[in-house]
C-alpha cells in the first residue's frame, strides 16, 4: 500500500480503499461541515451506522461535494436493535434515504447480540444475514459483512451459510489488538478493520508510542494507524480538524521495523473502550 486510495480486493472481488474516515460522533454537532472538510481533505471512504445518526450529514455533504458517487465508498450498518428479516430490510432503506443513494458499498451487522443475555441472536444473525445475502444479489450493496463479531459468533456464519463475510471491523489499536479474532479473519480472507485505530487518544501517550513516534519521526496517531496498515488492517480514524484528517493520511513514507511491530503487538493492554460483544459493558 502506497497511499490512502490503494485497495484491498475483498472476497467477492470488490476493491476497498486500505484507509476509510470513521464518523461516529465525528459529524454531531458540526453537522454536514466535519464531513465536507474530510472529502475536501481527500477521503473517500466513510464509514457510518444508523446508529451513529449523521448519515443525513452525510449524504447532505456528499451531494454538495459534487463528487461522482462512484468515487466513493460508503458504508453502513445495521443496529443491533433492528436485528431480523424485517429491521433489516426497513433499516437498509432508512440508511439509503439518508445517504440519499441507491446502493451501498459495504453493509455491515453491527453486533451480533441485541444484548449481552438475549438468548436466540444465532437466529437473529442468521436471519439478518440472509437479507445481506439477498442484497448483494439484488445489487443492492455491493459486499456484506459484520462488525464485533468474534470467532464465536463467525463460526455461526461459517456453518450455516454460504457467504463468507468480507469484512470484520472490531476495536483494534495498539493495547488492545484482538489477535485471536485477526487471525481467525485473516486465515479465512475476512479483511479486518479497525474502529479507534487510535483507541480514542487514550493510547497516544503510552510511552511505547512515544519512544517509536520519535525514532520515526511521526505522531503517534500516525503510529497507530501505520501499525493497523503493516498489519493488513484497514483503520477508521477520526479527526475534526482539516490539519489531523491529513495527518492520519500521511503513513506512507516509513515502515515500521519487524522488531517494533512485535513490541506494539505484544505492549501492555491499553486503551480499550470495555465494549465487549458478549458481555455488559465491561468497568476496569
Ligand atoms: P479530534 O476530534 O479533536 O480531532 P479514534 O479514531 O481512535 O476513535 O480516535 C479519535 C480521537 O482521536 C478524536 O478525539 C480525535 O480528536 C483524535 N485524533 C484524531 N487524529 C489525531 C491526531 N493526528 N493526533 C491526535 N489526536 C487525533
Amino acid at each position: 500500500m502506497e497511499s490512502m486510495y490503494d485497495c484491498y480486493k475483498l472476497n467477492n472481488g470488490v476493491r476497498i480503499p486500505c484507509i476509510g474516515f470513521g464518523t461516529y460522533k465525528a459529524a454531531a454537532g458540526n453537522g454536514a461541515e466535519g464531513i465536507e472538510t474530510a472529502l475536501r481533505a481527500g477521503y473517500r471512504y466513510f464509514d457510518t451506522a444508523a446508529f451513529y445518526q449523521n448519515e443525513e450529514d452525510i449524504g447532505r455533504a456528499v451531494i454538495r461535494s459534487g463528487i461522482d458517487r462512484k468515487e466513493l465508498f460508503l458504508s453502513s450498518k445495521v443496529w443491533s436493535g433492528d436485528l431480523g428479516e424485517e429491521g433489516t430490510r426497513r433499516s437498509f432503506e432508512n440508511s439509503l434515504e439518508k445517504l440519499q443513494t441507491d446502493y451501498l458499498d459495504l453493509y455491515l451487522i453491527h453486533w451480533p447480540c441485541p444484548n449481552h443475555d438475549y438468548k436466540d441472536w444465532k437466529h437473529l444473525v442468521l436471519e439478518t444475514w440472509k437479507v445481506m445475502e439477498e442484497l448483494c444479489r439484488e445489487g443492492r450493496i455491493r459486499a456484506a459483512g459484520v462488525s464485533n463479531f468474534l470467532p464465536q459468533h463467525l463460526e455461526v456464519l461459517a456453518e450455516n451459510s454460504e457467504m463468507v463475510p468480507a469484512v470484520d471491523q472490531i476495536e483494534f489499536h495498539p493495547g488492545h489488538t484482538q489477535e485471536m479474532t485477526v487471525s481467525y479473519c485473516q486465515e479465512r480472507g475476512i479483511i479486518v478493520q479497525a474502529w479507534s485505530p487510535l483507541g480514542r487518544k487514550r493510547v497516544l501517550e503510552h510511552e511505547l508510542l512515544t519512544e517509536l513516534s520519535e525514532k520515526y519521526g511521526v505522531s503517534p496517531a500516525q503510529l497507530c494507524i501505520r501499525y493497523a496498515v503493516q498489519r493488513g488492517v484497514i483503520p477508521l480514524p477520526k479527526a475534526s480538524s482539516y490539519d489531523r484528517m491529513k495527518q492520519n493520511q500521511d503513513v506512507f513514507g516509513f515502515e515500521i521495523s519487524r522488531e517494533d511491530m512485535y513490541r506494539i503487538g505484544t505492549m501492555p493492554p491499553a486503551g480499550w473502550s470495555g465494549e465487549h460483544p458478549d458481555f455488559a459493558r465491561v468497568r476496569f
